[in-house]
């Protein structure tokens, strides 16, 4: 059996308040053993198992960090919308309308493509510290295209997420009630095989909050959990659904009322916050000190997409919620960590600890507050998942 110690880490972020009272878990002068890919001792490096430890990792006094968890993102599709987003930064506004020309070119590629496009992306993304990533379909429409988008998502990987009910497709723009049946019946049996989680974009140029209930019921009764695109464009219902239905995460919430956030306070449901949309849809920002204020749990994920937030950095979401929604280093890490994890129901992912994978990033400086520090610089050294080096 083959161990690796990972020894000499300046500062070692576990997620596990034990260590030091608080959520980051911090350890000083730390390090851990990787048995079979995952976590069996952590603590000091001057406590560290030697005995039988085939690898050595020398982390040279780095700071070390849980691998991101991202928890929304759409990575299947073909083409992009550069020149929407040229549009947008001359003055037009962000709306669900561009989604179609994503599903028209999506529509014709073949899964060959689908693949190895959305292979970049996850490639990008580990190389910028994500270890876990989920993904939606959401630009096929069709009961074949949506089931062909998740059989090519399965393959990268296990987080993934039925969108049928992203927008009603052309198609069905005289009829909006007949798609929303066709998602709850034939299109939902295609996809619940190769899908973990329902979600709906609920929201202006989309689906109602009746509409929402409806179809996240019908993914519930075949199975799947439920998560929403919730209050992106405008305020509405889609976090009272969300709570309703005990959602994991209501995502977006962009538009927050007191209702929705004492609704949120009082759940179990996270609230999963995109500040990269926001800044590539030139929008306002999450009240993120409003949700944290009535101790709502937190996420940050990429929302990687064509249309509205074309990024798999997580270190530019972490510097953007610190800088712009007054996020603190240590809330920003901990919410692309442990709050990615929560938001996707993972206890195996999202921190350092006895079990858990050994999903972690070296980074090339002292600490993680250097994330947001020096925002747009390469700061991943290293990247390992499994006990494996990805980077
Ligand atoms: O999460 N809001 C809905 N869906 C995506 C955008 C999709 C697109 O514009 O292609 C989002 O931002
Ligand atoms: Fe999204």
């Amino acid at each position: 059996m083959s161990r690796t110690l990972v020894g000499n880490i300046g500062l070692l972020v576990t997620n596990d308040s034990s260590f030091d009272g608080t959520p980051l878990g911090l350890v000083t002068n730390a390090a851990f053993l990787i048995e079979r890919g995952t976590i069996s001792w952590i603590g000091e490096m001057d406590s560290a198992p030697r005995a039988e430890v085939a690898n050595y990792i020398d982390a040279h006094g780095r700071c070390i960090i849980p691998g991101f968890v991202d928890s929304h993102a759409h990575l299947i599709f073909a083409g992009d919308r550069s020149e929407e987003f040229r549009a947008r930064m001359q003055g037009e506004r962000y709306s669900s309308g561009g989604i179609d020309s994503t599903v028209q070119l999506t529509r014709q590629a073949d899964n060959g493509h689908l693949l190895q496009s959305g292979r970049r992306l996850v490639a990008e993304a580990n190389a910028s510290g994500t270890t876990t990533i989920e993904c939606k379909s959401g630009y096929g429409l069709t009961v074949e295209d949506e089931a062909r988008q998740l059989v090519v998502a399965r393959q990268l990987t296990e987080e993934t997420t039925f969108l049928g009910a992203h927008v009603v497709p052309k198609e069905y723009a005289d009829s909006p009630d007949d798609y929303v049946d066709l998602v709850c019946g034939p299109m939902l049996d295609a996809a619940k095989p190769h899908a973990k989680w329902i979600d709906v974009f609920c929201d202006k140029g989309a689906f109602t909050g009746d509409q929402a209930r409806k179809i996240l019921k019908a993914g519930m009764a075949k199975g799947l959990l439920p998560r929403i695109h919730a209050n992106q464009l405008e305020p509405g219902e889609g976090v009272q659904v969300g709570v309703e239905l005990g959602a994991a995460s209501v995502d977006h919430v962009t538009y927050l009322s007191d209702a929705d956030i004492d609704l949120l306070s009082g759940s179990k449901t996270l609230a999963t916050l995109l500040p990269a949309a926001e800044f590539s849809t030139r929008s306002v920002y999450s009240d993120a000190r409003r949700l944290f204020e009535a101790g709502v749990k937190v996420a940050l994920a990429s929302d990687c997409n064509p249309g509205s937030s074309y990024t798999t950095n997580i270190p530019f979401v972490i510097a953007l919620a610190v800088r712009e929604l007054h996020f603190s280093p240590e809330q920003a890490i901990w919410s692309a960590t442990k709050g990615g994890a929560m938001a996707l129901r993972r206890k195996d992912v999202g921190h350092l600890g006895l079990s858990a994978q050994a999903n972690f990033s070296i980074l090339s400086t002292p600490s993680y507050i250097h994330l947001a520090y020096r925002p747009g610089v390469p700061l991943i050294d290293e990247v390992w998942r499994n006990g494996t080096r990805i980077k």
